[in-house]
C-alpha cells in the first residue's frame, strides 16, 4: 500500500429543470479533496477541513462511506478538504465520496475499476441523500454531461454539451439539507404535468445535442414537478431567475436541491454579466451569496494536483 494518495472530484449541477435526478453536469474549478492515508485497526477516521458541522462518523460520512465499501475492514484516515460548500446543492457530498473512493482506490493499487468506483461513492451519496441517485455522482466522477435512469444508475450514458455553453452560478448563504429538500415532494404527480415534464427533457437533450441553447435556456425552466416546490426554499428565487433574463441569460433555474442557481451564457462574459445580476437580486433579497462563472469539466475525477484548488463556493 502506498503511504497516501489524494483525489479530486469537482462539483455539480444536477436536475437542469425537468431533469430530477436524469440530468448532471461536472463543473470546472470547483471541487472537493481528500486524501488517504493507512492507519492502525480496522477503521475509516475522519478529517474534515473547510466545512463546519458534518459528521465524521464513518458510516454518516459520506466520504468513509465510500472509502469503506471500496477497501472492507481496512484501517484508514481520510482528511477531506471541502471546497463545496454542504447542503448547497452542487454535489458536495457526492464529490467527497468520489474523491473519497478515487484516493483510497489508488492507495490500494486499485486506480481505474470505474465500476467499483461508481458504486463506492453512490454509496457514500446515500448516506447523506437517503437514496443511491447517480445525478451528481456519475459526473463528478466521470466528466462532462450524464443522463441516468432514476434508481438505476448503472444505465447512464454521457452527453456532449455546446462547446460555447458557460454557467453563470449564484450559491445564496441558506443550507438546505437534500434529505428534507427530497422529503418534502410529491410522492404522486398528475399524468399531465409528468408528460410535459418528459417532453420537456427530451426538448432540453435534443437542443443540447444541436447546439440550440435558446431552446435549452426554455426547457430547462419548465419542470413543473420539482422546482415549483423547492423554489419557496430560495425566497430571493423569482428574482434570481427575472435578474438572470434581464442579464441576457438563455434560463435559470435550481441546481439540485438548491439553493444554487444557475444561468446559461454563450459565452464566459454572457454567463458573467448573468452571474453578477443574479447575485445583485440575491443581495437585494437580502440574502448574502457566492457567485463564479464555469463551464462543464469533461474529465471529472482524478488525482489532486495543487492547481485544481481554485475555487471554492
Ligand atoms: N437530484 C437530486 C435532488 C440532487 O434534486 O434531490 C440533490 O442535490
Amino acid at each position: 500500500m502506498a503511504d497516501s494518495a489524494a483525489g479530486w472530484a469537482p462539483a455539480s449541477l444536477s436536475n437542469l429543470g425537468p431533469g430530477f435526478d436524469a440530468l448532471g453536469v461536472a463543473l470546472e474549478g470547483i471541487g472537493d479533496v481528500v486524501e488517504a492515508r493507512p492507519a492502525e485497526g480496522s477503521t475509516v477516521v475522519v478529517r474534515i477541513e473547510g466545512a463546519d458541522g458534518l459528521p465524521v462518523d464513518p458510516e454518516r460520512n459520506t466520504a468513509a462511506r465510500a472509502a469503506a465499501r471500496i477497501a472492507p475492514g481496512v484501517g484508514l484516515e481520510l482528511i477531506v478538504r471541502k471546497g463545496i460548500r454542504p447542503g448547497s446543492g452542487l454535489g458536495s457530498s457526492a464529490a467527497s465520496a468520489v474523491a473519497a473512493a478515487w484516493a483510497v482506490a489508488r492507495l490500494l493499487g486499485r486506480a481505474g475499476q470505474i465500476g467499483t468506483l461508481l458504486d463506492a461513492a453512490l454509496e457514500g451519496e446515500a448516506a447523506v441523500s437517503g437514496a443511491r441517485h447517480g445525478d451528481n455522482v456519475i459526473p463528478s466522477l466521470l466528466g462532462g454531461a450524464v443522463l441516468v435512469t432514476p434508481g438505476h444508475p448503472e444505465r447512464f450514458r454521457r452527453l456532449d454539451l455546446p462547446a460555447r455553453l458557460h454557467f453563470g452560478v449564484v450559491r445564496p448563504d441558506l443550507d438546505i439539507l437534500t434529505r428534507e429538500a427530497r422529503a418534502m415532494l410529491p410522492r404522486q404527480v398528475s399524468l399531465v404535468d409528468a408528460a410535459r415534464n418528459a417532453a420537456a427533457l427530451a426538448f432540453l437533450v435534443d437542443a443540447l445535442r444541436s447546439g440550440d441553447l435558446e431552446t435549452v435556456g426554455a426547457e430547462i425552466e419548465r419542470d413543473l414537478l420539482v422546482e415549483p416546490v423547492r423554489a419557496r426554499l430560495v425566497p430571493p428565487f423569482a428574482a434570481i431567475r427575472a435578474a438572470a433574463r434581464e442579464a441576457g441569460a438563455f434560463g435559470c433555474a435550481l441546481s439540485g436541491s438548491g439553493p444554487t442557481m444557475f444561468a446559461l451564457g454563450g459565452d464566459a462574459g454572457a454567463a458573467a454579466r448573468a452571474a453578477d445580476a443574479m447575485a445583485d437580486a440575491c443581495r437585494h433579497g437580502g440574502y448574502g451569496c457566492v457567485s463564479f462563472v464555469t463551464r462543464d469539466d469533461p474529465r471529472g475525477a482524478r488525482d489532486f494536483t495543487p492547481e485544481l484548488r481554485r475555487w471554492s463556493a
